[in-house]
Order: structure tokens, then C-alpha cells, then sequence
């Protein structure tokens, strides 16, 4: 019976009970007492609302419906884990369990930090300074300790960085290969500049040729040819039987001390060939003009003898000078087939 666990309505209809009964209820009033007793030892742990009726329970007086309900009420809100307890130890020793849970109280606070009150709090706020308002001149003096500091304790945070190390060959940058952009890009310019270059040159050279043509139409279209008519020497520098070639290559002439007709004189033989024209040349060792072209061959007083040469040379017109020196006269020439030959202004006897 006493390990029973009562409910609230069977405390209610226990107390009603009781309170029918009266005063000669005491003895019932004692199973209220016991049933309550359960009740009463967790609430003396947990709440201090059961503490109240721990007095009725000690000197035996009777629960009222309202303590009861408290008991009750306390019960409830303890959770089945007190509840269970409660009925293992009698009633009369209530003050055990109050007693152990003292010191569980008294714990707890003793590790939290000491209370601070809010006059402490107001007075250390009130000691904090503030910046407030300031000049410039203010702001930099300020500052400058500050600058200062920072300064030193970046020298002092320098780091003394090692050297690195020699890099090898192949770490080493290497000149940068243009791309294929750059390359089609530079492309472009170089045939645009040499475009332009050759432009410019061809109208470089279009003007130098009009300034060329300009110059020369300043001056006479002539001729620039040798005198017709020059001195060779006087006469006793041309032996008998020579052959004088000095004046081939500029003028065009063998100056000839021969014999013709039996008469010794000295000749001008122009030194063209009368076949197609080309230049014969004496062969000194032959004693006798030799054209290179066909073959022709021509006497020291150049009468044709060989090849195609279907005349003798020509003669041009010669004569002793003011000076007494021989002059040759290129103007006039004289042809041996057409007897011209015997004409005194194309020899000189000697
Ligand atoms: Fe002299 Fe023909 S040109 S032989």
C-alpha cells in the first residue's frame, strides 16, 4: 500500500474524505499523511513549496485541500524520477535530503566571477578618455610618435632576404618568339613599305630623267665626232714601206709610204673594207691588210688581191700643211677603180 504512487484525483478524494469526517478523523487522516509523505520528501528537495508541508507531516497535524493540491501540483511538475525516490525513505527525515542538497547550492555560485556593480561599471566608463574634436597640429603631433613607432618597428622587422641563387641556362628568359599575328602584322608592313619604296624610287627616278632631259635640251644636238682633218707629222716620219697605224683607232687611217703606178708617195688608206665594211688589220709579217670578216686581203697600196673585196681601199685627201706637217682630210675620199687615184690631193710624192 505504501509503495503505491497515488494520483491527484485519489488525493482529492482522500482529502474530501477527510474533511467530511471532521475531527474524529485522525486516523484516517493518517493514510493522507502517509500518502502524502512520498509527495512530500521530493518536494522538499526541488521546491520550496513543499517545504510548508513538511510540519503538518512532522507533528502529524492535517493537510489542507489547498496544501494538498500544492503537494500535488509539486508532484506533478517533479517528474517521474523524483517521485519514485521519494517513497524509499520514511518521512520523519526530511532534513537529510535538504541538508545534501545545501551544498549543491552554495557550489554554483561560488564559481561564478565576482558580482560587479553598476557603479563600478559607471566609473571605469567615465575614466576612459576620449579623442574628441582636435586640430591638425594636434592630429600630427599625435600621430608622429605613432609614424615613429611604426617605423622603427618595421627596421626592426626587416628581413635580411638571402641571395638567390644563379639561375640556370635553361631558367634564363630567352628572346620572345613573335607570334603568328606579329609576323603576318610585320608582313604587312614590310610589303606596304616596300610598295611604297618601290614607288617612291620610280618617281625619284621619273623626275631625274626629266631633269636629265631638261639639261639637254639646253644644248645643240650635235655630233661629237674627230676632225675631219688633222695633223699626222712631217713627212720624214714616214719611211719608204711603212705602214703607220697610230691614227687607226682614232681617226680611222693608215698613213702609207708605198709605191703606186711606179711613184713613191705617201697615202691616206682609210681603214674600212669594201666588201661589207668591217675593219681589216695589217699583218705586218704578210705585207698585207687582212680582213677578219670574209677573208679579203688588200696590198700595202691597197689594191684588193683575195676574198670577196670587190675594190681597192679608198683614199682620203692629204696634203703638207701651212706648218710644212702632212694633213689628212677626211671629207673627201678617192676610189682607185674610178681612176680617182690619179688625183695629186690624194698622194704625196716623195
Ligand atoms: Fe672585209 Fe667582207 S668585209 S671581207
Amino acid at each position: 500500500m505504501a509503495d503505491k504512487k497515488l494520483s491527484v484525483a485519489e488525493i482529492l478524494a482522500a482529502a474530501r474524505k477527510a474533511d467530511k469526517t471532521g475531527g474524529g478523523a485522525e486516523a484516517p487522516a493518517a493514510p493522507a499523511v502517509e500518502a502524502a509523505a512520498p509527495v512530500e520528501k521530493p518536494a522538499a528537495s526541488a521546491k520550496p513549496t513543499a517545504a510548508p508541508a513538511k510540519k503538518p507531516a512532522a507533528g502529524g497535524a492535517r493537510l489542507s485541500v489547498a496544501e494538498m493540491m500544492a503537494m500535488a501540483r509539486g508532484q506533478k511538475a517533479g517528474g517521474e524520477a523524483a517521485a519514485p525516490a521519494a517513497p524509499a525513505k520514511p518521512a520523519a527525515k526530511p532534513a537529510a535530503p535538504a541538508a545534501k542538497a545545501a551544498p549543491a547550492k552554495k557550489e554554483a555560485p561560488a564559481a561564478k566571477a565576482e558580482p560587479v556593480d553598476t557603479q563600478s561599471i559607471l566609473s571605469a566608463a567615465r575614466k576612459a578618455t576620449k579623442p574628441g574634436p582636435m586640430t591638425k597640429a594636434e592630429a600630427q603631433a599625435k600621430a608622429a610618435p605613432v609614424a615613429a613607432d611604426t617605423k622603427k618597428a618595421k627596421a626592426k622587422e626587416a628581413i635580411v632576404v638571402p641571395p638567390m641563387p644563379v639561375k640556370p641556362d635553361y631558367a634564363k628568359p630567352t628572346a620572345a618568339k613573335a607570334t603568328k599575328q606579329q609576323v603576318v602584322e610585320r608582313r604587312a608592313f614590310l610589303f606596304g613599305m616596300s610598295a611604297l619604296a618601290v614607288g617612291f624610287s620610280a618617281l625619284s627616278a621619273t623626275a631625274a630623267a626629266w631633269t636629265l632631259g631638261t639639261v639637254r635640251f639646253m644644248f645643240p644636238n650635235i655630233l661629237r665626232e674627230p676632225p675631219s682633218r688633222f695633223s699626222v707629222g712631217t713627212t720624214d716620219k714616214f719611211p719608204a714601206g711603212q705602214v703607220e697605224e697610230r691614227f687607226k683607232a682614232q681617226f680611222g687611217v693608215w698613213i702609207v709610204n708605198t709605191e703606186y703606178n711606179g711613184q713613191q708617195q705617201i697615202v691616206a688608206l682609210k681603214s674600212v673594207c669594201t666588201h661589207l665594211g668591217c675593219t681589216p688589220n695589217w699583218l705586218e709579217a704578210e705585207q698585207k691588210f687582212k680582213c677578219p670578216c670574209h677573208g679579203s686581203g688588200f696590198y700595202k697600196d691597197g689594191i684588193n688581191f683575195e676574198g670577196p673585196a670587190p675594190r681597192p681601199l679608198e683614199r682620203y685627201a692629204i696634203g703638207i700643211g701651212s706648218d710644212g706637217s702632212i694633213e689628212v682630210d677626211k671629207s673627201r675620199t678617192f676610189q682607185e677603180e674610178m681612176g680617182q687615184w690619179n688625183d695629186p690631193a690624194c698622194f704625196i710624192p716623195v
